[in-house]
């Protein structure tokens, strides 16, 4: 591992499971102090002992505004600053248009728009403090760009998440703050543990993977790190799509009107 984030500060919200620890594994190797926020409280203790010293657990609910404004203090008491944030945490309650409760809308775009929103803006406002700039990561979806049956409130919070990244971006580059989106594909954790447990539905899904598998969370970690990293020193404002080219797959598979390739090495 590089020492990229050598003596960085970092905040993951949503950073005891899944994608969030991953992004969290990686950057205490590469150098880092993190400190990772979320509701799972046994998952941030397992992954301290994991880690052990610069990393921290702290419970917090990213719909909370109090709570997000804790966490980025927690960074800063501990380890003086927080230079790069990555807003990780998201769940969701599915249901048709025609079924879903208002509850349950609230609950899925709370989660997923509101409290990146949150995150951006407590993160942000500390890196101004600082006067040092900053990189902040939103984990959108492709789903951001892709309607799914069940999906209206997740993928209109993921959409909100991409299009806020953007605004984000716009308006903290005079600080020096750089701001981008990802939007993964499937991947393979607690969250879709339906998908994978179901051989037919996950077969659905790879069939449209042009890679033709899933993601693991360390896939999508390493290009959240790299948009974290000054190797992304001028990319502002962009939305990085990773999902072993699901977007480009739409079209028709023509190869059985075709034929083969001609060209044999
Ligand atoms: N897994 C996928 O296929 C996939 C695809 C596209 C986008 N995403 C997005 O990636 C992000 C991470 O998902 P994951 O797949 O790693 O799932 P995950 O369930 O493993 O991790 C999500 C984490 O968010 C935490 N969390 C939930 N509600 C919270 C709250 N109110 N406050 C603080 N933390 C909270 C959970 O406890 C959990 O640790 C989510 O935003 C998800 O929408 C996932």
């Amino acid at each position: 591992m590089t020492g990229r984030f050598k003596d960085k500060v970092a905040v993951v919200m949503g950073g005891a499971s899944g994608i969030g620890l991953a992004i969290g594994r990686r950057l205490h190797a590469e150098g880092a102090k993190v400190v990772a926020a979320d509701v799972n409280q046994d998952g941030l203790r397992e992954a301290e002992t994991e880690l052990g010293a610069g990393f921290v657990g702290v419970h917090a609910d990213v719909t909370r505004e109090a709570d997000v404004e804790r966490v980025v203090a927690t960074a800063v008491d501990l380890f003086g600053a927080a230079d790069t944030a990555f807003n990780v945490a998201g769940a969701s309650r599915p249901g048709y248009i025609v079924d879903l409760s208002e509850a349950e809308w609230d609950f899925t775009v709370d989660l997923c728009l509101k409290g990146v929103f949150l995150g951006m803006k407590h993160q942000a406002r500390q890196m101004m403090r600082q006067k040092t700039g900053g990189t902040i990561v939103n984990i959108a979806s492709l789903n951001a760009h892709v309607p799914m049956h069940a999906g209206s409130a997740y993928v209109s919070a993921k959409a909100g998440v991409e299009a806020l990244s953007k605004n984000g971006a716009l308006e903290f580059a005079e600080y020096g703050i750089r701001v981008n989106a990802i939007l993964p594909g499937l991947v393979q954790t607690p969250l879709t543990r339906r998908h994978f447990d179901n051989a037919d539905a996950l077969a659905a899904f790879v069939a449209r993977i042009p890679l033709g598998r899933p993601a693991q969370p360390e896939e999508i970690a390493a290009p959240a790190l790299f948009l974290a990293s000054d190797d992304a020193s001028y990319v502002s404002g962009a939305s990085l799509l990773v999902d072993g080219a699901w977007a480009v797959s739409g079209y028709p598979d023509m190869r059985p009107f075709r034929g083969p390739v001609k060209w044999n090495g």
